[in-house]
């Protein structure tokens, strides 16, 4: 179909998988981290979060624009330039503050057209930092979207955000923040198209019944996939915050981590995305193993889904 211009129902390239620091991250040495920058251990690299969407295979939403964005289009055919100036990129979609999901909206700054979705909340934050203005308004097109309100970030793709448990931004913390807080700082995208429902909801503090059964029985889910326990950046020694203080629910908890409250909701397809660099899920194990036992996925850059 690719080439045809003719929708085809919905289609996912998962551009990151990692959580914000990516796998490496610069600065730790961690077991994974290491793994990752040896070619012989077969741990690949990982970029920063960011999944594209699209229904023909020529035009592309991007859902969070991660520093890495630059190397994403790079390593994606589907995401180059056709012309001699031209992107297939036709807007994006935020859906936290946090550097890991807009960094990468400096790297789009050439005078190419799009769309920038995000809650007004979300928006008060690009514009109170003035290097966003980078952004030229001539070309780039600021869209706020409300919560529960239907929008189209591509022709034919209705997308729905929602509130989901969180936090702000880090860089904007102030003390101890609200956690679990349910606003506009982070959401959740509900994406339908030929009959199919997806869900992606990168970062997630907890999950509610109402969002249980809002997602229950999706065709597809990507949910927040940081850590596996909640307190396995403290256990690794890279840091003192449990994974409920960064506002990231764990895969594991006693029966009430993710992989246990998803795993009763008859989803088609759940896959793990925004895994921290001290997930041991990266690597073959008891950890992985419990999330395909599940029948859940682990993503990784350059995982393609057609919900065709
Ligand atoms: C997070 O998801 O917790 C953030 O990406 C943290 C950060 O900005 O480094
Ligand atoms: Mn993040
Ligand atoms: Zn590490």
């Amino acid at each position: 179909m690719k080439g045809t211009g003719l929708i085809t129902g919905l289609r996912f390239l998962v551009l990151g998988s990692a959580a914000g620091g990516g796998l490496p991250q610069w600065n730790c040495n961690c077991s994974t981290c290491a793994a990752a920058r040896d070619p012989s251990s077969g741990i690949l690299p990982q970029t920063q979060s960011s999944l594209a969407v699209s229904l023909n295979g020529e035009t592309w939403a991007i859902f969070n624009a991660s520093p890495d964005i630059r190397q994403q289009i790079q390593q994606t055919p589907q995401l180059h330039p056709k012309t001699l100036r031209h992107s297939p990129i036709k807007s994006v979609v935020i859906t936290n503050a946090d550097v890991d999901h807009i960094g990468g909206l400096l790297t789009l700054r050439e005078k190419q057209p799009f769309d920038l979705f995000s809650t007004p909340a979300i928006g008060a934050v690009i514009d109170a930092n003035p290097v966003f203005r980078v952004l030229d308004p001539a070309f780039v097109s600021r869209k706020a979207i409300r919560l529960e309100e239907e929008f189209f970030p591509l022709d034919g793709l209705a997308a729905r955000i929602f509130a989901v448990p969180g936090k702000v931004a880090l860089f904007l913390e102030d003390g101890e923040p609200e956690l679990g807080l349910e606003g506009e700082q982070t959401i959740g995208v509900e994406l339908i198209a030929g009959g199919r429902r997806a869900y992606y909801i990168p970062g997630c503090a907890t999950l509610p019944h109402w969002l249980c059964e809002r997602i229950r029985g999706a065709d597809l889910v990507f949910f927040d996939g940081t850590v596996f326990t909640d307190d396995e950046m403290i256990r690794v020694g890279t840091g003192i915050k449990t994974g409920q203080r960064m506002g990231h629910m764990p895969i594991t908890a006693d029966g009430a981590g993710s992989l246990d409250v998803l795993s009763r909701l008859d989803l088609g397809r759940m896959i793990y995305v925004h895994i921290n660099n001290t997930n041991p899920i990266w690597r073959d194990g008891p950890e992985r193993n419990a999330v395909t036992a599940a029948g859940f996925e682990v993503g990784h850059d350059g995982m393609e889904i057609d919900l065709a």
